[in-house]
């Protein structure tokens, strides 16, 4: 594997996965806390109040981070601690718990990587619309720039969203994610306006300093139609539509792709839709993060399917006729595809498309379903996993792909969202009752990796 000199090695976290600490220094309630207590919403009934600890426990964490040899760290920043009512009344405890976790990084030497919304917000907000609400893009960027006036004197890196299409279509058209709303309207009106949010708060950081560098993080996945027949072909790309071009068309061309439009009319009329939006959403980024776990093959059906019962309704909105094929791949234990191939064909395809400046991948990982054996985890599948991926972002920068980095999802197993504690995506194991980290073998193997292709300043000088 070959990887340029300077490129970032780094693990990802996400607040309300790991932190706990739910009703402590102010913070405000989420619509994940109100999620979590809807009967039959999380598999294992359980919630992000405890979680990892990680804000007791940090210290600890940062140290992992650091004994690994990782030189950066992606957290999330969670609005309700900053913001508890969503309202303009900000929580001094909560700023300054970020502000010791960046402190923390810094004396070890780990550049952080700041992701200001994945998921949790302010229930209070939800209240008065949630993503549907105009005003919640300003209330976004409003919360943005306190927390970058704040911050932006020790963090460079800056993501506005975490994967707005699952905020927007888990959240609001499959109900699997909070707030548990099945309504494909909504989920259209609530990803314009996470779009929105996510220009404004790019305008309101650009004004408070010209030195940090902004982006936003999307998932992507390579889709591939199951023949060249006209409902196979159509099928790809309503899926390709949805889930790739709809975010990079919009930032990257100022433009929602016509063809989805076209799609969505049958559910809205997108009078929700401001002139100058557009513009808004396309203010220049300096980095994309692709969050990358899989890919799809598509069919199209003759007729949609209706939804089994006890079956959620689809995310994509209208893709009731659409199939996924079984390709015979392995899977992780979320049933997931294995398909490092996709990777690349992901990495080149946005790199010869769009005019992106600068990529990270910023999660990638897998969940299986670990054992401990003498005192280890010997965490076979998930090393393969990340080890294939890994090579597959090195065939993409040789091919010339602006590839600066890659963050491992997760460091610690932690909240995987409906899933509870029952799908482990770290590289270091928690024990749940006790909150004991365990290094995995991937850890090491990823740390073995990340040191041999290390590139320091003083070495380069040498
Ligand atoms: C991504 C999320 C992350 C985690 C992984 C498995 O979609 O961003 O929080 O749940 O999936």
């Amino acid at each position: 594997m070959k990887f340029p000199d300077g490129f970032v090695w780094g693990a990802a976290t996400a607040a309300f996965q790991i932190e706990g600490a739910s009703d402590v220094d102010g913070r405000g309630r989420s619509i994940w806390d109100e999620l979590c207590d809807q009967p039959g919403a999380i598999l294992d009934a359980s919630d992000g109040s405890v979680a990892c600890d990680h804000y007791n426990r940090w210290p600890e964490d940062l140290d992992i981070v650091a004994d690994l040899g990782l030189g950066a760290y992606r957290f999330s920043i969670a609005w309700p601690r900053i913001v508890p009512l969503g309202d303009g009344v900000i929580e001094q405890r909560g700023l300054d718990f970020y502000s010791r976790l960046v402190d923390g990084m810094l004396e070890r030497g780990i550049t952080p990587y700041a992701t200001l919304y994945h998921w949790d917000l302010p229930q209070a907000l939800q209240d008065s619309g949630g993503w549907t609400s105009r005003d919640t893009a300003r209330r976004f960027a409003d919360y943005a720039s306190v927390v970058h006036q704040h911050l932006s004197d020790r963090v460079t890196y800056w993501s506005t969203l975490n994967e707005p299409w699952c905020s927007a279509f888990l959240g609001y058209a499959s109900g699997e994610h909070a707030p548990g709303r099945t309504e494909p309207a909504e989920a259209i009106s609530a990803v314009h306006h996470l779009m929105l949010a996510h220009g404004l708060g790019i305008q309101a950081m650009r004004a408070n300093s010209t030195d940090s560098q902004l982006g936003i993080v999307v998932n992507m996945y390579d889709v591939q139609p199951a023949s060249e027949s006209p409902a196979d072909l159509d099928a790809a790309r309503r899926l390709d539509g949805q889930q790739n071009r709809w975010y990079l068309d919009a930032i990257f061309r100022g433009t929602y792709p016509q063809d989805i439009v076209e799609d969505y009319r049958t559910f809205t009329d997108f009078d929700f839709v401001v002139d100058g939006d557009a513009e808004c959403i396309a203010e220049p980024i300096d980095f994309l993060g692709i969050n990358y776990y899989s890919s799809f093959m598509t069919r199209g059906l003759d007729a949609p399917k209706s939804p089994l019962s006890g079956e959620r309704p689809t995310p994509w909105v209208g893709c009731d006729d659409v199939e996924f094929v079984d390709r015979g791949l392995a899977k992780t234990h979320m049933g997931w595809d294995v398909i490092p191939d996709g990777l690349t064909a992901t990495l080149e395809r946005v790199a010869r498309d769009y005019p992106v400046p600068s990529i990270y991948v910023m999660e990638n990982g897998a969940a299986y379903p670990d054992e401990v054996t003498d005192g280890r985890v010997h965490d076979v599948d998930r090393t393969n996993y990340i080890e294939a991926h890994l090579k597959a972002c090195s065939l993409a920068v040789s091919a010339g792909v602006p590839l600066d980095g890659y963050f491992v999802w997760s460091l610690l197993d932690n909240f995987e969202w409906a899933w509870g504690y029952e799908r482990r995506f770290g590289v270091v194991r928690v024990d749940y009752e006790t909150q004991e980290r365990l290094v995995k073998d991937s850890a090491l193997a990823y740390s073995a990796i990340v040191r041999a292709n290390r590139w320091s300043p003083d070495e380069s000088s040498a």
